[in-house]
């Protein structure tokens, strides 16, 4: 039994932010921003609007990729680290906003590495034979915990969201394994301090800007490097793959050296790597979603093919799962 990808839909809101934008904020330029990160620019999530709602509109969109009436989906996984509210889930807001009763609906907190954390429980659950059709969303506002004062951060995050609708198949198509990580102690290196039940919000919290994100980039730089070539490498070769069988690399949009330093790692052109980091910056959990959407709409991505996802986050957390891609473009 296998878990194929039956529908896929990316949404990312219209309000773009870009490099001159940012000049305007912070003491930094288009030059720094492009040739340390990669990006050019990134999407910004309306005033009104959270990450259920871009979910939502991907979530439909997948929906209707695969062709079939909402009602059919058995379960929602969300993953996000910026859900609407601390609770309830942004996965049962979803449920709520696509009118779909009475089914499993829960978020996963694995940053950046969320959507393919969330791809390998659907597929086992998809294994134990209850459930036949679940619907993985990503969904993240990575600008609500951005700080516009500090200038290592805020080039690099953007908001957006992907979903799939995963079915249980007989063939040999769909999702054939991943690899999960994960270090607590490193949790140090990337993290929102206040808003949880350690420093609840308050007066001071905010004025201390503790409910934005802090991050070191240096040293997340080099164990991404790592750890990524690391998770693609082992769950190649547990399945007795090499890198030249794979046809395309998707590996999570956090910064272009950090991508080329893997690439370079698995000894694999960057031809094969697909990316869209100059349009959109990190945008967590939803990056690799997102990519893997363009490129199966570009046409990168045909029926037979193999395909590696790979994505390295807060936790720290890492993944790379192998997927045999089993859908007429
Ligand atoms: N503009 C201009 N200068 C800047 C900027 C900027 N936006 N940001 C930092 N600098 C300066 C620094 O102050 C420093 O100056 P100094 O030498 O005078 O002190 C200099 O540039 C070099 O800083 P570094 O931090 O060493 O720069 P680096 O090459 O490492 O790039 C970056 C920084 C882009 C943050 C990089 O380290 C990175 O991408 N790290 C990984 C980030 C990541 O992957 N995060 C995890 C995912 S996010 C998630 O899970 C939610």
């Amino acid at each position: 039994m296998g878990a194929n990808i039956i529908g896929i839909g990316s949404y990312v809101p219209e309000r773009i932010l870009t490099n001159a934008d940012l000049e305007k904020l912070v003491d930094t330029s288009d030059e720094w921003i492009v040739t340390r990160t990669g990006i050019k620019e990134r999407r910004i999530c309306p005033e009104d609007k959270a990450a259920s709602d871009l979910g939502t509109e991907a979530a439909r969109r997948a929906i209707a990729d695969a062709g079939i009436e909402a009602g059919k989906i058995e379960m929602i996984i969300c993953a996000t680290i910026t859900g609407d509210m601390v609770f309830p889930s942004t996965a049962c807001i979803i449920q709520n906003n696509l009118g779909i009763e009475n089914v499993p609906c829960f978020d996963i907190s694995a940053a950046c590495s969320g959507f393919i954390y969330g791809l390998e429980i659907a597929r086992n659950l998809i294994d134990t034979g209850r459930y036949n059709k679940i619907l993985v969303v990503a969904a993240e506002c990575m600008s609500r915990v951005t700080d516009y004062t500090d200038r290592s951060t805020c080039v690099l995050l953007g908001d957006g969201s992907a979903a799939v609708v995963i079915e249980r198949t007989e063939d040999r198509f769909g999702i054939l394994d991943t690899y999960l990580g994960a270090a607590g102690k490193f949790g140090n290196l990337l993290y929102v301090p206040a808003g949880g039940s350690r420093m609840p919000a308050t007066h001071r919290t905010v004025e201390e800007k503790m409910h934005f994100m802090k991050m070191e980039g240096s040293s997340l730089f080099r164990i991404a490097v790592v750890a990524m070539g690391e998770a693609v490498k082992k769950v190649l070769e547990r399945n007795g793959f090499e890198t030249k069988d794979v046809s395309l690399i998707i590996p999570h949009q956090a910064n272009i050296r950090i991508i080329q330093g893997v690439a370079r790692m698995l000894d694999v052109p960057m031809d094969r790597v697909f990316l869209n980091i100059e349009k959109y910056g990190n945008m967590s959990a939803a990056s690799v979603g997102v990519a893997l959407d363009e490129a199966v709409k570009a046409k990168k991505i045909n029926k037979g093919n193999l395909l590696c996802m790979v994505s390295f986050g807060a936790g720290l957390t890492w993944a790379a799962n192998i997927i045999r891609w089993g859908k007429d473009g």
